[in-house]
């Protein structure tokens, strides 16, 4: 069902006023807004501009210029974010994490005495691919599981997606190609949908993060990057400054996954190519 608003009740968005909220997108999100993108943004904005009782998008630009609370960046965040994301979303990477990704780091670990596996999902949405690699872990270890420390990253700007993943209840459509024998061990059907396992949920630190923040909070240096489906929205240079600052957050050997729909260009960026879609920090 189309829930967007008719035609007739959109509210008309200048050329002006679309390049002044695109530059501000760009700037916040690092969200490149092509022009063919005019229809989505008066579509997904118009709620808010209602709302508040806007008239028109030149008075909402104004106010999310003045809103020094950042609750208005916040709002748009919200709304002009793209969260699709399913449960073993490109299952590719799931197999390779298994077979070669993990046996690395469990090596590299065993040697170092160290039992703290280091993995970020950096653009978790509404957390299917954070629960996923849980999920793909908890499989793989076993009753060893117990003796690492698998704990996961997992950030997102839009805080509306970090709710939805920390309330952590889809719909049954949701778990659609998901294994039975993996739903009946990890999700609880409630009158909601069905609730991620605890036990998978609290393996899991759920976090705000813009990654087009320069700087990288993070103590340790990661051994996995999962950063999936979110560089499709962003420009060439915003999307190899990215990959090269998690670069530098990143031990020598480990390894970064992008979406199979993204790529990165050679002479851009120090990651060396593994194969499509799997990079590695080789040195
Ligand atoms: C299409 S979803 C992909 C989700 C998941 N990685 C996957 O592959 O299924 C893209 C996510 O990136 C997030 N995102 C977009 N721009 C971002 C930014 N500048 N910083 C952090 N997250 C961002 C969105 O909020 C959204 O949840």
């Amino acid at each position: 069902m189309d829930n967007s608003p008719a035609s007739s009740d959109m509210m008309h968005i200048s050329d002006a006023e679309f390049h002044s909220i695109r530059d501000l997108v760009y700037q916040h999100f690092g969200i490149a807004l092509t022009e063919q993108k005019k229809g989505l943004v008066v579509g997904r904005l118009q709620k808010i501009l209602k709302q508040h009782k806007f008239n028109s998008f030149k008075e909402y630009y104004d106010h999310l210029v003045a809103d020094k609370s950042k609750a208005a960046i916040t709002e748009l965040a919200n709304q002009i974010t793209t969260n699709h994301t399913f449960f073993f979303r490109e299952i590719e990477h799931f197999d390779f994490f298994k077979s070669d990704v993990l046996p690395w780091m469990v090596n590299e670990h065993k040697a170092n005495r160290n039992n703290d596996l280091r993995i970020w999902c950096a653009a978790a949405s509404s957390g299917e691919e954070p629960y996923t690699i849980i999920i793909t872990l908890l499989e793989h270890f076993g009753m060893d599981y117990k003796n690492w420390n698998c704990g996961l990253l997992a950030t997102d700007v839009s805080e509306k997606a970090l709710v939805a993943a920390l309330r952590g209840v889809y719909d049954q459509t949701r778990l659609q190609g998901v294994p039975t024998p993996i739903i009946n061990k990890y999700f609880k059907k409630n009158n909601d949908g069905y609730e991620i396992a605890e036990k998978v949920k609290k393996e899991v630190t759920l976090r705000k993060f813009n990654l087009m923040n320069e700087t990288l909070p993070f103590k340790k240096p990661f051994d996995c990057i999962w950063c999936r489906n979110v560089m499709i929205y962003f420009d060439a240079p915003t999307k190899h400054a990215l990959v090269n600052r998690m670069y530098k957050h990143t031990v020598n050997g480990g390894y970064l996954l992008i979406g199979h729909s993204e790529t990165l260009a050679r002479d851009q960026t120090p990651w060396k190519y593994i194969k499509p879609a799997v990079y590695r920090k080789e040195e």
